[in-house]
């Protein structure tokens, strides 16, 4: 088996698509010479479970049939090429002498630039390998994630780059590894991201969603019901996480909220910052009696940076350097409960989804099986309802991003009203402040629902032509991890 194992990133002969043909075409322009192998990575959908992964709770997600695919050769020189088959994104040329040396900053308006991603993915590599024996990659970038969409285009980036550096230097191939390594990797473009979007890269599989845990991180497959298709639907607002400071602004509260609960409950914690799931662990409680402690312990709307160290009973450089990061250290004041309540709530309802999907799984296999002969009416009931019930708390986690963690958007907020309208629950997808709506849509109304929200949104909300709204929204199933395409000798 040469060392491969079910763990590892699968390597499979290259396949003999158009989209491979013309992308080895593309490199072959550019640098005389043939890729080597090629790297792919999906992008996601997280369908329940949102900004709750920093946080230490399980998350929800499936991998997306969209990708960015890496044409790559690695060459002796310690340097990147790197290009991208979308001419807007100009191609560089650099040294990588040692990771201490990269330059990860973003241009003049603060937007990273499209090889940061890859900067990241490569810095943490060679981290990760001590930069030993540092080989240079030609690198040509072929991506149709849509960017700034919530669906992971800047991770699946980040980890492609990372896993085509680690494969040239003969680094782990082990699934669970690399997807902790480029989390850790993708913070280098200075956002406090948790693991979901690349655990799930690398540990998706196609036809079931993944229930992920983190510390130790593990995926298990999610049965969804087979009479549900989930739609994705971009809001046509760009999200950029890495342009601004909301993400890392919620990051931080969520660890004062936590640090706080625990002064206030009496937990004596040698660590400095505590995650709001770890305190739950320390103080055995459910989920609602977090809840309950929230509202006890931190019942005001905003909290001052005075009030929080007077709590804690530490000074401004204190919680500037334990708590904030270099892009919230200005900040004056933060919401606790607000985003505490979201968290401990959209924790359950992760809880209730599986729990539902599992048992509507159970159900089926019995009311289809030999025991009752076939399906009944009563069984066509019941997939109503259990569809109702995972709609409602999709839609519940809409509300509670929208009010409680104030990441949504306008558009965000038109697209899941119009969905009620015709009975469809959906949410916000991603980090939010923009990108798209997941939507859970029974198979026989995919058809007109994807119709409606071209008509109501694209038409009439944002004014295009309704031919032109055709790329802005889709149907997806679950579709498979990361994979390393080359040529296999047999
Ligand atoms: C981004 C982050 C993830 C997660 C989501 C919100 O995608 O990279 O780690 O926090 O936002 O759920």
């Amino acid at each position: 088996m040469s060392g491969y194992d079910n763990d590892d990133v699968p390597i499979l002969n290259i396949p003999c698509s158009e989209r491979i043909i013309k992308l080895s075409e593309l490199f072959y322009n550019a640098f005389g010479c043939e890729p080597s192998y090629f790297v792919r990575v999906p992008g996601r959908v997280n369908i329940i479970g949102e900004h709750i992964d920093y946080c230490g709770y399980p998350v929800l997600p499936m991998a997306l049939e969209q990708d960015i695919l890496m044409a790559v050769n690695v060459i002796e020189e310690s340097k990147l090429y790197l290009r991208n088959a979308d001419t807007k994104y100009k191609g560089v040329d650099m040294s990588i002498n040692a990771y201490e040396e990269f330059n990860i900053t973003p241009d003049s308006s603060g937007k990273p630039y499209w090889y940061n991603y890859i900067l990241c993915g490569i810095k943490g590599a060679m981290e990760h390998l001590n930069n030993s024996s540092c080989k240079g990659l030609q690198l040509y970038v072929d991506g149709n994630i849509p960017p700034a969409s919530g669906l992971s285009s800047s991770s699946a980036l980040v980890s492609a780059a990372c896993l085509s550096y680690l494969y040239a230097h003969k680094g782990t191939l082990n699934k669970t590894a690399i997807a902790s390594l480029c989390a850790k990797s993708e913070r280098y473009i200075g956002t406090q991201g948790g693991g979901m979007d690349q655990a799930i890269a690398f540990l998706a599989k196609k036809y079931s969603a993944q229930y992920i845990t983190f510390q130790p991180l593990n995926a298990t497959p999610v049965a969804l019901p087979e009479d549900a298709t989930f739609v994705v639907a971009h809001s046509l607002a760009e999200a950029n996480k890495a342009a601004t400071n909301d993400f890392n602004r919620r990051v931080i509260e969520c660890r004062l909220a936590a640090k706080i609960l625990a002064t206030l409950s009496g937990v004596i914690s040698e660590e400095k910052v505590i995650t709001l799931s770890q305190l739950q662990k320390i103080l055995n409680n459910s989920l609602n009696e977090m809840r309950e402690l929230v509202l006890k312990y931190i019942p005001k709307d905003i909290y001052t940076k005075a009030e929080i160290c007077k709590i804690l009973k530490i000074n401004e450089t204190d919680l500037d350097e334990s708590f904030l990061t270099n892009n919230t250290k200005h900040l004056t004041e933060f919401k606790l409960k607000q985003r505490a309540l979201h968290v401990y709530e959209e924790a359950q309802r992760v809880e209730d989804f599986r729990k539902i999907c599992t048992y509507s799984k159970l159900e089926s296999a019995t009311t289809n099986g030999a025991i009752n002969g076939g399906t009944t009416g009563l069984a066509n009931n019941d997939s109503g309802e259990i569809l109702t019930a995972l709609g409602n708390l999709m839609s519940k986690s809409h509300e509670s991003l929208r009010t409680l963690y104030e990441c949504s958007h306008a558009n965000l907020d038109e697209l899941v009203n119009i969905s009620r309208t015709v009975n469809i629950h959906s949410r916000l997808t991603g980090a939010g402040w923009g990108g798209c709506i997941v939507a859970l849509c029974p198979k026989e109304m995919v058809e007109k629902y994807i119709d409606t929200l071209k008509e109501e949104f694209y038409v009439k909300y944002c004014n295009l032509e309704k031919r032109n709204a055709d790329s802005y929204i889709f149907a997806t199933t679950p579709n498979y991890g990361a994979l390393i395409y080359k040529n296999l000798v047999i």
